[in-house]
């Protein structure tokens, strides 16, 4: 079982990552979600958050809002594939409204209570948007922060062009100083980049599993990601968008759907035209630490298996 805090910027695969994390109580507690500006800005990915937990009549997580920018570059968001909103869908029909509100204590704050409560080595820190909150709280108590079992982060490209720039994954681009100062933190990180979730796409095969998964909650998310396919789907030329962010939960709950491998991954941050590139050392030529697991590659039917499975849990 692994005790999770969940730090995202929902987002429609954000919105994936709660539904799959929250429909697998044997295999992940959330303890609460985190919320930090990427997508949009943090008021909308707090009450998007808030959505998503009324969609499933979810009154329990508690949602906790954080740095409403990036450490030191000004916020850049991702309208232009998550819509106004966040999360607008393909038919037009919002998502209900929240049924209940964030808490009043800042997600770093809870960040750093909720590892001091437990001992070392017993949370998991998972991130499917910028990295701020995380590097907020590591800066702000590096000692408690370390006691994070480990991180894991949908972020980056080893090996893959960038998706917001021809270098840069949008996550660590929009904060690559926070990224930065994750990536050398030495908590053992497992990241799920461009690399492997550009083999997760929505195909129109896929989104009929996902539709018809759950009477309740199934024609709501494949209408959300009816809306998130029609941007990628047109800009890579593929036969839907690739799913980001639910990899990271899908390798807690069955980690056999994907491969790792250990190298030494650094984060440009110097301007031009590589800013917020993941340098990935597949052949270990500088002999650097091996401070990243990165996920090289994944069994997509497996994971859309597992997402349309979790789901029709919600019926
Ligand atoms: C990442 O960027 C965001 O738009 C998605 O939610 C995902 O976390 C993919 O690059
Ligand atoms: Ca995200």
């Amino acid at each position: 079982m692994h005790k999770i805090i969940l730090d995202c910027d929902p987002g429609h695969d954000d919105a994936i990552a709660i539904l799959l994390a929250l429909s697998s109580p044997k295999e992940i507690e959330c303890l609460g979600i985190t919320v930090c500006a990427g997508n949009v800005p943090i008021e909308l990915t707090a009450k998007n958050a808030l959505r998503v937990l009324s969609l499933i009549e979810n009154r329990i997580v508690p949602v906790f809002k954080g740095c409403p920018k990036p450490l030191v570059t000004k916020l850049v968001t991702a309208e232009h594939v998550h819509g106004e909103s966040g999360l607008d869908t393909g038919s037009g029909v919002s998502l209900p409204e929240p049924i209940s509100n964030c808490e009043k204590q800042h997600a770093v704050e809870f960040i750093l209570e909720t590892l001091s409560k437990h001992s070392s080595n017993e949370i998991t820190l998972v991130a499917t948007g910028p990295l701020t909150n995380l590097a907020a709280a590591y800066t702000l108590d590096p000692k408690t922060f370390k006691k994070a079992k480990n991180i894991i982060l949908m972020g980056g490209a080893g090996f893959e062009p960038g998706n917001i720039t021809p270098a840069a994954e949008f996550n660590i681009f929009v904060d690559p100083f926070a990224a930065k100062s994750i990536f050398e933190s030495e908590i053992e990180i497992f990241m799920f980049g461009l690399d492997v979730t550009h083999q997760m796409i929505i195909t129109p095969k896929r989104l009929g599993l996902i539709e018809k998964s759950s009477n309740s909650i199934g024609p709501t998310t494949a209408d959300l990601l009816t809306f998130f396919n029609s941007y990628d789907t047109k800009k890579y030329g593929w036969n839907g968008a690739p799913l980001h962010d639910p990899c990271t939960i899908a390798w807690l709950i069955k980690p056999e759907i994907f491969q790792m491998k250990k190298m030494s991954v650094e984060i440009e941050t110097n301007s031009g035209p590589a800013f917020g590139r993941t340098i990935a050392d597949w052949f270990n030529v500088t002999d650097k630490n091996k401070n990243v697991n990165v996920a090289i590659s994944g069994k997509s039917d497996q994971f859309f298996d597992l997402i349309a499975e979790r789901l029709s849990r919600f019926s």
